[in-house]
C-alpha cells in the first residue's frame, strides 16, 4: 500500500500550521455544496458533466470530473409532488449515464445504462417526484466505467421534501449539514489515478485518504445545539465505521428511504457503500470534536485505512462549535413506518453474488463452464439478458447471498424493508425502508414494487462496490 505517498504530499501544510491539530493543518472550512433548489428555478435543473481541476493539496491541482463543478456536484433539492425537467449535458470525452439512486422513477427516467448519453450530447428525462423525504443521491452509471467516473468526482446529494419538517433542524448548511464521505489514494503530485488492476476488481478500489465534500479533515462551523447530519458513502468500495472522538451518542434519524420510526441512539455507525444516513448530534456543550472512521472490519487486512497500515481510526474531519444556539430539537417519534408483511409476496427468489480471491480469475475465465467469479447466480451481467419480471404494485422476498466477502446490494426503481440479516431481524436503524443493504452472509428483504420498467429500459440490482458492479456482479429487472 501507496500509504507514505499521500502523507508526503500534505506535509508542506501541515509544517506551516502552528495553532491548529496538525491532522487539520489546511484548515479548511468544510463546503457544503451549493444547493439547487428545483422550485425556485421553476423546476428545471441543469447539469453539465465536465472535467475540471480541484486542489485536494494547495498548490497541486488534481484533475477531475463534477457537475457543473470542479468535483462533486450541487444539492438538489426536490419537491414532493413536483415534476422536475432535468437537462443533463456530457462535455466529457466518454459516454456517461446519470442515474438517480433511491428516486422512485419508471426505468425510462432512472438513468441506468441504458440512458447512455454521448459526449456532447443531452438528456431531458422528466422526473415526477412522489415519495416521502429523504436524502438521496446522483452518479455516473455508464457500462464498465461508473468505478472510474465517480472515483474522479461525479456524484451529488439529492434531498426530498415533502413540507413536514417535524420539528427537525433545516438550516442548510448551518444546521443542516450535507456530508459526502469518500476515500481515495492520491500520488506525490496530487492527482488521483484510477487503475482497480486486479486486487481492486476483486476487493474493490480503496484508499488512505478520507475526503469530505471533496476536501482532506476538513472543519465545519456548527452552532451550539442539534445539527443535522446528512451522510452519504460515496466511496467505491469501502464501509466506514463513523464515531465521534468522545464517543458522544448521536441519534438516527433517517435511513436510505426517508425516516425511521424514531431516533436510534447510537455511538458509532457503519455506513457501506452507497447507504445514507440523517443524525441528530448534540453540540450545546460548545466542544469541538473530530468526526473519525476505523478500518473496514469485514475486510480483515484489505480494510485498513491509517497511514501505518495498523488498525486504528483516522480523523474524517472536525467540528468546530460557535457560540449561537439554535433551533431543532429531538422527536420523540418521526413516521409510522407501516405494516411489514411477507406473507402478502407473490414470490422468493434467490441472488448469489459470487465473487472468488485473488488469483483464481484468469484461470477461470478459461473454464466457460465454472460460475463466472464475479457476477450473479454464476453469470455476468449481459445488458441484452433480462433476468427478473416482476409484476408492478407487487411484493417479492429476495434472498440475497454474499459469496467470499460482504456485498452492499442495491435495488434501483424499488424500496425494500430488510427481513432478516443472517437469520435474525435487522438492528433498529437498518429496519426502515431501503435501497442497499450490507449482505456479510445472507439477507432475506421484502421488495415493493412501485414502478414500471420496460425491456428496453429495465431496472438494475447489483452489488454497489463500483468494481464488481464494473466487472459484471449486476442484473437486470422489469416492472410490469
Ligand atoms: Cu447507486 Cu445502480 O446505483
Ligand atoms: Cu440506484
Ligand atoms: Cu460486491
Amino acid at each position: 500500500m501507496l500509504t507514505r505517498r499521500a502523507f508526503a504530499v500534505g506535509a508542506g501544510a501541515v509544517a506551516s500550521a502552528t495553532l491548529l491539530d496538525p491532522r487539520f493543518g489546511h484548515g479548511e472550512l468544510i463546503r457544503a455544496a451549493a444547493r439547487f433548489d428545483a422550485a425556485s428555478q421553476n423546476n428545471v435543473v441543469r447539469l453539465s458533466v465536465s472535467s475540471g481541476r480541484h486542489e485536494f493539496y494547495k498548490g497541486k491541482p488534481t484533475r477531475t470530473y463534477g457537475y457543473s463543478a470542479p468535483i462533486l456536484g450541487p444539492v438538489l433539492r426536490l419537491r414532493r409532488g413536483d415534476r422536475v425537467e432535468m437537462v443533463v449535458h456530457n462535455a466529457i470525452h466518454f459516454p456517461t449515464t446519470v442515474h438517480w439512486h433511491g428516486l422512485l422513477v419508471p426505468g425510462d427516467a432512472d438513468g441506468g445504462p441504458q440512458q447512455r448519453i454521448n459526449p456532447g450530447a443531452t438528456w431531458r428525462p422528466v422526473l415526477t417526484v412522489d415519495q416521502p423525504a429523504a436524502t438521496l443521491w446522483y452518479h455516473p452509471h455508464p457500462h464498465h466505467d461508473t468505478g472510474r467516473q465517480t472515483y474522479l468526482g461525479l456524484a451529488g446529494l439529492i434531498i426530498v421534501d415533502d413540507g413536514d419538517d417535524r420539528g427537525l433542524p433545516r438550516d442548510y448548511g448551518v444546521d443542516d449539514l450535507p456530508l459526502i464521505i469518500q476515500d481515495r489514494e492520491f500520488d506525490l503530485d496530487g492527482s488521483l489515478g484510477y487503475d482497480p488492476g486486479q486486487l481492486g476488481v476483486v476487493y474493490g478500489v480503496r484508499g488512505d485518504t478520507v475526503i469530505v465534500n471533496g476536501a482532506i479533515r476538513p472543519t465545519a462551523r456548527v452552532p451550539a445545539g442539534w445539527v443535522r447530519l446528512r451522510l452519504l458513502n460515496a466511496a467505491n468500495a469501502r464501509n466506514f465505521e463513523l464515531r465521534f472522538q468522545d464517543r458522544r451518542t448521536f441519534y438516527i434519524i433517517a435511513s436510505d428511504g426517508g425516516f425511521l420510526a424514531r431516533p436510534v441512539p447510537m455511538s458509532e455507525l457503519r455506513i457501506s457503500a452507497a447507504e445514507r444516513f440523517e443524525i441528530l448530534v448534540d453540540f450545546s456543550n460548545q466542544q469541538s470534536v473530530v468526526l473519525e472512521t476505523g478500518p473496514d472490519r469485514v475486510m480483515g487486512i484489505f480494510g485498513t485505512i491509517s497511514d501505518s497500515d495498523t488498525y486504528e481510526y483516522v480523523p474524517a474531519m472536525r467540528f468546530e462549535v460557535g457560540s449561537a444556539a439554535t433551533f431543532g430539537r429531538l422527536p420523540s417519534e418521526l413516521v409510522d413506518p407501516g405494516a411489514m408483511d411477507p406473507s402478502a409476496a407473490v414470490r422468493r427468489r434467490q441472488f448469489v453474488l459470487n465473487n472468488g480471491v485473488c488469483g483464481q480469475r484468469t484461470w477461470m475465465s478459461e473454464h466457460p463452464d465454472i460460475p463466472a467469479l464475479v457476477g450473479i447466480n454464476g453469470q455476468v451481467h449481459d445488458p441484452n439478458r433480462i433476468d427478473v419480471e416482476t409484476k408492478l404494485g407487487t411484493s417479492e422476498i429476495w434472498e440475497i447471498v454474499s459469496v467470499g466477502m460482504p456485498h452492499p446490494f442495491h435495488v434501483h426503481g424499488a424500496m425494500f424493508r430488510v427481513l432478516t440479516l443472517d437469520g435474525k431481524p435487522p438492528p433498529e436503524h437498518l429496519a426502515g425502508r431501503k435501497d442497499v443493504v450490507l449482505v456479510e452472509g445472507k439477507a432475506e428483504l421484502l421488495v415493493n414494487f412501485t414502478r414500471p420498467a420496460t425491456r428496453e429500459h429495465p431496472f438494475m440490482y447489483h452489488c454497489h462496490i463500483l468494481e464488481h458492479e464494473d466487472a459484471g456482479m449486476m442484473g437486470q429487472y422489469t416492472c410490469a
